[in-house]
């Protein structure tokens, strides 16, 4: 137990930081503007098709499905205790949740044309620049993306969900039950910690996938993907991606960053042999596994609770955008 305290400092409140303040009317705001289609360039998304209350905001996919039926080339992560990572996305291109949101506008998974023509749409829409203005009083005009990316941010910022472990790391013992116990000493021994460490076990830095053998082979994907580097053009950036935060991972298949292993046990089984050259027993990897599902929390209070929106309808222009 003290080992796992001393790599797994408690998880936040919440991720508000001073020039990221959590007010009630940016949470308001920003949970509208997250379940509200009308924010996508085609009428048809909104950030919770692919971040849904009932697969922990994940869509179950391995790789999401965009505006105008775009394919995306990553599998979507779930955005529970995402606030407190040190980058966002796979390739770790954007600093926090609000320089998330504010690309995602223009993304192709929200697919708008430009800043401008979101902005004009919502402040078309009565009751959000009301709500806007309540979120930003000292702007004048406040119906901007800029705005937008920290209304959403700060209701991300909202979505910390704890789990046993934490009650465990709180000094519990009996939080996890002995096969819990018995992975997490696993996880501690066999190296996993390396890397997957912090209160988001994991969420910190980034690392070859694939250090021993390229991992194109391990899982069996065809996946040009080269990460950071495709981001950096630097060689030594060659198939590193984030470490990725474990909080809630055992409900969030498919797993890796293009989805292309099913099972959690094939790949805990996978991370040991390309990452560690180590060979897991059967029972080493249930118990890892078992200790994975103790990361899995009640979902934040209300992300079930879709909000009403202000009603407004879409002229959507057909299959020509
Ligand atoms: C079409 C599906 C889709 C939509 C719509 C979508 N996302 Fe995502 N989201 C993804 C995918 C896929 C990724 C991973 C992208 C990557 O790494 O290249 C992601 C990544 C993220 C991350 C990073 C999480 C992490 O652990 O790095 C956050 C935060 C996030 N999305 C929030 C949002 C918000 C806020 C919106 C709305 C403004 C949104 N998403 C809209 C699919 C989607
Ligand atoms: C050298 C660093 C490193 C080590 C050691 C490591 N991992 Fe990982 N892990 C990563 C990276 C990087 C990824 C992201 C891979 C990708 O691009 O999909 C990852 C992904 C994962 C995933 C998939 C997460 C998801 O949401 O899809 C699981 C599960 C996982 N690791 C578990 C483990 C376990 C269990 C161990 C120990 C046996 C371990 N890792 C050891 C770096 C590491």
């Amino acid at each position: 137990m003290k080992k796992a305290q001393n790599l797994f400092p408690t998880l936040p409140k919440d991720a508000a930081k001073p020039d990221r303040p959590i007010t009630p009317e940016r949470v308001r705001l920003g949970k509208m503007l997250f379940f509200d289609p009308r924010t996508s360039g085609d009428g048809a998304v909104s950030c919770s098709r692919c971040h849904l209350p009932q697969l922990c905001a994940t869509d179950a996919l391995s790789k999401s499905i965009g505006a105008y039926d775009r394919h995306l080339i990553r599998n979507a992560p779930t955005i529970f205790n995402a606030a407190i990572h040190t980058s966002q996305h796979w390739d770790g291109r954007f600093v926090d949740v609000e320089d998330q949101a504010v690309h995602g506008l223009t993304g192709p998974g929200l697919g708008n044309p430009d800043d401008r023509t979101v902005e004009g749409r919502l402040a078309a829409i009565p009751g959000y620049p009301e709500a806007f203005h309540e979120a930003f009083p000292d702007d004048k005009d406040p119906v901007t993306a800029r705005n937008f990316a920290l209304a959403v941010g700060a209701f991300e910022r909202t979505l910390i969900a704890p789990s046993r472990f934490d009650d465990y790391l709180a000094g519990k013992a009996d939080a996890l039950s002995a096969q819990e116990t018995k992975g997490l000493k696993l996880f501690i021994e066999t190296g996993c910690v390396d890397c997957h460490k912090g209160p988001g076990v994991g969420g910190a830095g980034f690392r070859k996938f694939g250090v021993f053998s390229d991992y194109r082979a391990a899982t069996g994907t065809m996946n040009p993907d080269k990460g950071r580097f495709d981001l950096t053009k630097n060689p030594d950036d060659v198939d590193k991606f984030k470490i990725p935060g474990l909080r809630g991972v055992a409900v969030t298949p498919p797993y890796f960053h293009d989805g292309s292993v099913e099972s959690l046990p094939k790949a805990i089984r996978i991370m040991a042999k390309i990452q560690l050259d180590t060979d897991l027993a059967d029972t080493e990897v249930e118990a890892i596994a078992a200790f994975l599902g103790s990361l899995t929390g009640p979902m934040p209070a209300d992300y079930d609770h879709p909000p009403v929106l202000p009603p407004g309808g879409y002229r959507n222009a057909g299959p020509s955008h």
